[in-house]
């Protein structure tokens, strides 16, 4: 009887101090290892899904009070990208149908006749016949006909990609987007250009004499290498006689180099696309037009330099754009709007956003 209740005492005991050891070994790597660090990732994964749906339903810029907005979207940026491929497709097909970047977003032999009659974007009463002489100076076709652009890299002009390193980044894209003649920098934005802009009142600026001495304009395109130009020659009345100039003087001196001119009605179908989508401003910037003709070429959009705030996500001031000292002017477009509709995207997995400074081992 005493030697069964002593067993029993044994055992009780016994099975203390394992139970007990179980709880030190539990304890002790609860705080070391891979429990402790499971906890803070799924704390993080959790706080990355919150500032995910946050800035996925984010409402349009009069809303944002700004430090506190920039410190939540600077911890968004350091979660992991999550890409959404079905995010994606649906996006692409719903651009696709409606406005067909693929098919119409510049004029060419292929998608424009002799005396057709060329609508403009912004006017409903007048027109343009295009004349055979001007239609031969159009390009045959696109050169994404019948396959997909791969990664494209959408480069706007903020300020924020000033000492940004994205260069080699930007550089190794497939297909790289730039606006108004902007500098080009190995180091912060970039070299590489296959399609950029010009805005025909820069023409009618910086370009007086164009018609007389064209070596001005021919230098400052010629650092694009072989890069498409594009015009908006029939978005307003005032843009054709400075695009039309821009084309005929260009074509004959780089003709691997074409001007080429927005299909009005590729910009119209886009501006109603987003307007039906909530977008109320005046007119789109080029730069969330050709973000948008790139979610429909392009396989993956990564887009930089847009950043409409006058700080950083470090709350230290930066310049409205990279290149120059200008001011935004805030009668045209709604850039914090547009700003929010991206940081929809990115948050959606339907494009990249790019804010902060590229590390140096990027792709
Ligand atoms: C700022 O952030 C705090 C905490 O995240 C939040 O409680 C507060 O409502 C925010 N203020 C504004 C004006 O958005
Ligand atoms: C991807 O997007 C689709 C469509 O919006 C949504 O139904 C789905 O839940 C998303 N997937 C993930 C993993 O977030
Ligand atoms: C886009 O335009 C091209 C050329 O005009 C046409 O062949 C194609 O069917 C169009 N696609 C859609 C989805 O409308
Ligand atoms: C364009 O119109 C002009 C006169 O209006 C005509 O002479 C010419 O043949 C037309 N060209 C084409 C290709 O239709
Ligand atoms: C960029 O770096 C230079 C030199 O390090 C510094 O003087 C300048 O203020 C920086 N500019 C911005 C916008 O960060
Ligand atoms: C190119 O980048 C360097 C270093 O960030 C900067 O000092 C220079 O002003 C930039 N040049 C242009 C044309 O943007
Ligand atoms: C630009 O075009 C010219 C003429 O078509 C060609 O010889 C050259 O290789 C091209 N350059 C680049 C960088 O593609």
């Amino acid at each position: 009887m005493a030697l069964a209740f002593r067993r029993l005492v044994f055992r009780l005991l016994m099975v203390l101090v394992v139970f007990q050891g179980v709880c030190v070994i539990f304890y002790y790597t609860r705080n070391t290892h891979w429990p402790r660090d499971g906890v803070t990732d799924v704390l993080q994964q959790q706080r990355c899904a919150k500032l995910r749906h946050k800035f996925t339903i984010l409402k349009p810029a009069k809303s944002i009070q700004l430090q506190n907005f920039t410190r939540e979207l600077s911890d968004f940026m350091s979660c992991p990208y999550k890409l959404n491929t079905t995010e994606r497709e649906i996006n692409r097909m719903r651009l696709q149908f409606c406005c067909n970047a693929t098919g119409s977003l510049y004029l060419t032999k292929r998608n424009t006749a002799i005396n057709q009659t060329i609508p403009y974007e912004t006017s409903t009463v007048k027109t343009y016949k295009m004349n055979a002489g001007i239609h031969r100076m159009l390009p045959e076709d696109f050169p994404w006909s019948g396959r997909r652009l791969g990664r494209c890299a959408v480069v706007g002009s903020g300020g924020i990609l000033k000492n940004s390193s994205c260069g080699r980044e930007i550089d190794s894209a497939d297909y790289v987007i730039r606006f108004n003649l902007a500098s080009i920098n190995d180091s912060d934005v970039g070299l590489k250009t296959d399609l950029i802009t010009i805005n025909p009142s820069q023409i009618r600026s910086v370009f007086k004499n164009l018609g007389q001495n064209p070596d001005p304009l021919v230098e400052r395109i010629s650092v694009y290498g072989n890069a498409s130009l594009i015009m908006p020659a029939f978005a307003y009345t005032f843009c054709t006689g400075q695009s039309l100039k821009t084309l005929r003087v260009l074509h004959p001196v780089r003709p691997q180099q074409p001007v080429v001119f927005f299909s009005p009605e590729y910009l119209r179908a886009l501006d109603r696309f987003w307007k039906r989508r909530g977008l109320k401003e005046v007119r789109l910037s080029t730069g969330f037009m050709l973000i948008s003709t790139a979610m429909e070429l392009c396989d993956n959009v990564h887009v930089y330099g847009f950043w409409p705030f006058g700080t950083d996500l470090q709350d230290n001031p930066v310049p409205y754009h990279y290149y120059d000292e200008l001011k935004p002017h805030r009668y045209m477009h709604s850039m914090p709007e547009e700003f929010v509709r991206l940081l929809q995207l990115h948050s959606q997995g339907a494009l990249t956003l790019h804010l902060q400074p590229c590390s140096s081992d990027a792709r």
